[in-house]
């Protein structure tokens, strides 16, 4: 399977660590052959119609800051360029998302899936911002359009919702779909500020480059919009969401929270209407997650409310629902 894979941050360099240690068992386990054929960062590229060599791929990176320095010919390609002009099967996208314009991973995305790629994205702006017509365009290509890791990490919140509860009819859910916000009004609840809340997730490496993602609850919109498309039906985007972060959050609504025995939460709910907004969780109640921890609560018609629990982010936890992304892709191809 030849990929090409646009980005190479923590998720696609979890992805290639993965893929390089895994290899001899994804061959014997599940015929599964990857092959990267391109790669493309914020600096540039490097390609080998042959495949890459995983770990050179790694250490350039460590070493320059780039895979421009991989050193084998073109290494200014965009991603673009590499989708337009090299044989390959399968398009994994995770450039970082951006909710204005989504691109570039948009462009990406639909240029690969017209020239008949298979698309797995961990960018969230593009399917934010036009879920229902990606879809169309996937299905009018014959492609798939996966994207197992963009809600809940490595925890297969999506395929739960989609797959183990078939044939039921989920009537509502509710959760915490973003790790930084729980992790600032957890150590809220422990008594820190939010400015000092805030620095401390900053320390850790948990906030998104543009805060406003995680602080007005954007991350969490997207995650919701994906959520509504795929397990709801709805067809809806990011505009369709009633949006309210945490910003406003003060110490008194955490003692308040605190005085009816229950936690002040960022919860994206979908029950008539989609909403992200902050809200008192009882602490009783398996939803009350705590640090970067996320949590969904589906409520459906026959089997009650069922509550799925794990790390939301992370790369290599990311990574491997790229992985499960690439073996439903392998599976399809295998069958046609
Ligand atoms: N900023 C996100 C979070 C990362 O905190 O959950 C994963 O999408």
């Amino acid at each position: 399977m030849r990929i090409i894979l646009c980005g190479f941050g923590v998720v696609g360099q979890s992805l290639v660590k993965l893929l390089d240690s895994r290899s001899e068992d994804l061959y014997a386990r599940f015929g599964l052959k990857p092959r990267i054929v391109g790669v493309t960062d914020r600096k540039g590229s490097a390609q080998e119609s042959s495949g890459l060599d995983l770990s050179r791929l790694i250490e350039v990176k460590k070493k320059f800051g780039s895979v421009k320095k991989y050193g084998n010919g073109k290494n200014k390609q965009t991603g673009l360029d590499l989708i337009n002009n090299l044989d390959a099967d399968v398009l994994v996208e995770t450039t970082t998302s951006n909710y204005k314009d989504a691109e570039p991973g948009m462009s990406h995305i639909t240029s690969a899936m017209k020239q008949g790629l298979h698309v797995i994205s961990v960018n969230k702006g593009p399917l934010a911002l036009a879920f229902p017509s990606l879809m169309e365009l996937a299905t009018y290509n014959q492609v798939l359009l996966k994207f197992s890791g963009t809600v809940g990490g490595g925890t297969p919140i999506l395929d739960y919702a989609k797959n183990s509860l078939r044939g039921e009819r989920i009537s509502s859910f509710a959760g915490i779909l973003n790790g930084t916000t729980n992790y600032i009004l957890t150590n809220m609840a422990n008594g820190m500020t939010f400015e000092s809340a805030l620095q401390d997730a900053k320390k850790k490496g948990y906030v998104e480059e543009d805060e406003s993602l995680d602080l007005d609850g954007l991350d969490a919109a997207a995650k919701l919009v994906i959520l509504a498309n795929w397990i709801m039906d709805f067809k809806v985007t990011l505009p369709d969401i009633k949006r309210i972060g945490i910003r406003k959050v003060t110490t008194s609504d955490i003692q308040k929270a605190s005085k009816n025995n229950c936690a002040l939460k960022l919860i994206a709910s979908c029950n008539k209407d989609l909403i992200v907004s902050p809200k008192e969780i009882s602490l009783n109640d398996p939803l009350c997650v705590n640090g970067t921890l996320n949590a969904i609560s589906f409520t459906s018609e026959h089997s009650g409310t069922q509550t799925i629990i794990g790390r939301g982010a992370g790369g290599i936890e990311t990574a491997s629902s790229i992985l499960r992304d690439l073996l439903d892709i392998r599976q399809e191809i295998s069958k046609n």
